[in-house]
């Protein structure tokens, strides 16, 4: 039987591996001669950041922990492939899947790769133009050693194919983030989280920033707050925050000048963020995710951003990419409260049907 093992580190990457685990266990693991195992490198450990995600997501305790923790970029690397080949070593799969951009994505690639175990990139092709990103250099050099490169959009293709990549390793499978969102946007009508933060649906702006490039700059975070109390005079404004902008925020002593109507929470788990995400009248994000979201479900997207590795959510969908100066930030939310929306519609293939593609060509290709 070929065993095959799932990455998963950071946030973004429990929604993810989630419909691919189910669409192996779909698919009838021991029948299809695959048995799926799950790894987390513990890049985030909070149980705001990791642990809720894998409740929501029905996912189960992963089968190895490998409780790397913070640290700088390369300590991170360093440690996650220390213990990562271990692993490897010890269980010897055919195959590790990893999926999006983060330190973990390329540590256990590069860890695989050298001990000639095929590498699976879900979400690859990415391209941001901008070597100034850890995730820039993370997603360029997984896709560079990957054995199988799964893209969500047509962009990932052209980008594959210019860097030299064979077409037989490409397949466009879709988006298995939007997988998730498709499963569990029902769960969304049972959410507490209107309640719990005293909400309207369609009354808020939701905003969530946390790239270093942002959060670790005094000037932007200064700005940022004035740029949020000036909103929070015309909407309310929900801001969980993320833990490197919330040291940063307490560092410079900043969440005291916030007015009433800003109000900040910590990470908000999955179903309760898609319900606010969902009913949210304008988002307001440097995430990669939350643009393909906002897309998938029609909402309005601010990017605080000067580019985007995801064209599409801009080019069909609700995303506008406006930069990281908060005076052109705040006119756009204005427009958007105004009424001047961006009509958007949904990429090809972000069916909630992207695991299950994937699952069928890793089934004809390695279990055969
Ligand atoms: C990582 C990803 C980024 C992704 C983001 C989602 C990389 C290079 N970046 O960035 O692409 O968008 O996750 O959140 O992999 N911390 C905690 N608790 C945790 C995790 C982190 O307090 O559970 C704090 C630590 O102080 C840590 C800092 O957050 O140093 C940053 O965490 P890290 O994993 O280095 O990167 P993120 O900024 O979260």
């Amino acid at each position: 039987m070929s065993k095959i093992i799932s990455v998963v580190g950071a946030r973004p990457n429990f929604m993810k591996v989630a419909p691919i685990h189910k669409a192996f266990q779909k698919s009838g693991v021991n029948h299809s001669g695959i048995n799926h195992l799950i790894c987390h490198t513990g890049q985030h450990y909070d149980e705001k950041m990791s642990k809720i995600f894998f409740d929501d997501l029905e996912l189960p305790y992963p089968d190895f922990y490998l409780g790397v923790g913070s640290g700088s970029h390369a300590e991170q690397t360093a440690k996650v492939m220390i213990e990562f080949e271990k692993i490897l070593l010890q269980e010897k799969p055919e195959v590790i899947i990893v999926v999006g951009d983060v330190n973990s994505t390329i540590a256990c690639s590069l860890v695989a790769s050298k001990l000639n175990v095929k590498v699976v990139h879900v979400e690859a092709g990415l391209r941001s133009f901008d070597r100034t990103m850890p995730e820039e250099i993370n997603r360029l050099l997984t896709d560079s050693i990957s054995d199988f490169l799964f893209v969500t959009e047509k962009s990932g293709m052209t980008n594959l194919k210019k860097e030299g990549v064979n077409d037989d390793k490409i397949y466009l499978v879709g988006n298995v983030m939007i997988d998730s969102l498709v499963q569990y946007l029902p769960k969304t009508e049972n959410s507490e989280i209107f309640n719990e933060l005293h909400l309207g649906k369609n009354e808020y702006i939701l905003v969530t920033l946390h790239r270093p490039s942002n959060v670790d700059s005094d000037s932007f975070l200064s700005q940022l707050i004035s740029t949020l109390n000036n909103l929070g005079q015309k909407e309310k404004v929900i801001f969980p925050v993320h833990p490197r902008t919330k040291k940063n925020l307490a560092e410079l002593g900043l969440n005291e000048n916030l007015s009433k109507n800003v109000i900040l929470t910590d990470p908000i788990g999955y179903i309760d963020f898609l319900a606010l995400t969902k009913n949210a009248g304008l988002v307001i994000t440097d995430s990669g995710g939350i643009q393909e979201e906002t897309t998938f479900l029609g909402v309005q997207c601010i990017t605080v951003r000067e580019n985007t590795e995801r064209p599409v959510t801009v080019e069909i969908g609700t995303n506008q990419l406006i930069g990281t100066d908060l005076k052109k930030v705040q006119e756009a939310a204005e427009k958007v409260l105004k009424g001047e929306k961006k009509c958007g519609k949904i990429p090809e293939l972000w069916d909630g049907k992207a695991a299950e593609r994937i699952v069928k060509v890793l089934g004809q290709k390695i279990a055969s």
